[in-house]
């Protein structure tokens, strides 16, 4: 039987990763590191936790994940285990570094030491186009990275090329925008503006605070993204891709639909750190500036050109930034509504 290993399985993409894997019926290991609580929410919820097998590993650790590797022998590994928000990199650099490029490398050197005979996935990222060199962006776009987390994740993808190029490893990069689910981490804007205006409409919580409301982005829908994923590690040659949707939006816009969604009747006035959002039907404020979420220097303009994966791969997303935005303020008014306990 196949086998498969997941780092980052506890996180949104890792969820939608396994549950899609265990449906081609292969085996599933995800890797988990120590905690005070198990944080098996996104799995329950996809109703998976008890078909997959789970391997502790700390990605820094290089003994730890030589062991882990030796032990397990998996055809496919996909290494999306990271420090994934960029706000937190600013104040965390070096633990952003360590888990991101020295826990890519620990995973390829310990395939090169032990001749494993498998694929490796890197979850490389839009983030390290930065402040963007032109548009729209592509596997030949140069990088201009803004932040340290976008820093590590450029190392770490020369390192897969390196890799490939000097060992032969079947080391694969996924260039990936930013993509968005119902199971998205409650930091990211996206999923902190549904979740926050679903507790807003359903038990009078406060305004949301947000930073640059002007920021663009190229936002997909994660379960789309992850099953490209597949198709580039399972893919006869080794390359980078990138995968978008190749159309944008601004934060300000994703809050106006995700409020209209909601049964808001959303109006912004006022600029700069004044600026807020108020329900025209209601007068109930439904956002305000913030300056605690501006970054110390921010990505202001993503959008992807996915045309290699389409071509080479046959991948296209499949599923619009409306739609998204609908079915995460659906879940999300659901989520409050049922009292869920905020698991992730
Ligand atoms: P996420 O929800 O933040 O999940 C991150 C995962 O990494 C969690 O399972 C976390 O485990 C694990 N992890 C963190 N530190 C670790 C360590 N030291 N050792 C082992 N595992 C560790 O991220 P995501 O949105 O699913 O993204 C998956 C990957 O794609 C990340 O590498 C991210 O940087 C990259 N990416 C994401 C996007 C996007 O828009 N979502 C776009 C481009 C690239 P715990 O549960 O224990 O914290
Ligand atoms: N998180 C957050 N919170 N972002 C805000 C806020 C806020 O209150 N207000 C405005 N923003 C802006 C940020 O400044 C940024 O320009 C944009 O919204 C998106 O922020 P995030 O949702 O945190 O995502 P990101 O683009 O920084 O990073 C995500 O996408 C990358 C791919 O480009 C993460 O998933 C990364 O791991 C991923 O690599």
């Amino acid at each position: 039987m196949t086998k498969v290993l997941i780092t980052g399985i506890t996180g949104q993409d890792g969820a939608f990763l396994a549950d899609q894997l265990l449906a081609k019926g292969y085996e599933v290991v995800g890797t988990t590191r120590r905690g005070s609580t198990p944080k098996m929410g996104r799995l329950d919820r996809l109703g998976i936790t008890h078909k997959l097998k789970f391997v502790s590993m700390e990605l820094t650790e290089f003994s730890n994940v030589i062991n882990v590797l030796r032990a397990e022998k998996p055809d496919y590994i996909y290494n999306l285990g990271a420090q994934s928000f960029v706000l937190d990199s600013f104040e965390h650099p070096h633990l952003t570094s360590e888990i991101n490029y020295h826990g890519y490398l620990n995973i390829l050197e310990a395939i090169k030491i032990q001749g494993l005979d498998c694929s490796v996935y890197q979850a490389s990222t839009s983030e390290m186009y930065g402040d963007v060199l032109s548009d729209p962006q592509n596997e030949d776009t140069p990088f201009n990275p803004m932040s340290p987390y976008a820093v590590s994740k450029a190392a770490a993808h020369y390192l897969g090329r390196n890799y490939r190029a000097a060992y032969g490893i079947k080391a694969s990069n996924g260039i990936l925008f930013n993509h968005e689910s119902e199971l998205r981490g409650r930091e990211f804007v996206t999923r902190k503006i549904t979740s926050q205006l679903a507790i807003l409409l359903e038990q009078q919580g406060e305004a949301v605070k947000l930073g640059n409301l002007d920021s663009v982005r190229d936002w997909g829908y994660a379960p789309d993204y992850v099953a490209g994923m597949i198709l580039i590690n399972e893919a006869k040659v080794a390359s980078d891709y990138v995968i978008a949707t190749n159309t944008v939006s601004t934060v300000r816009n994703f809050f106006k639909s995700s409020a209209i969604a909601a049964g808001f009747s959303p109006v912004f006035d006022g600029e700069g750190i004044n600026e807020r959002c108020i329900c025209k039907k209601s007068s109930k404020v439904l956002c305000e500036v913030d300056e605690k979420y501006f970054r110390p220097s921010d990505v202001n303009y993503l959008r992807g050109d996915y045309s290699k994966i389409e071509r080479e791969l046959g991948w296209s997303p499949t599923v619009s930034l409306e739609e998204m935005t609908e079915k995460m303020m659906a879940s999300d008014i659901d989520w409050v509504k049922k009292g869920y306990p905020p698991s992730f």
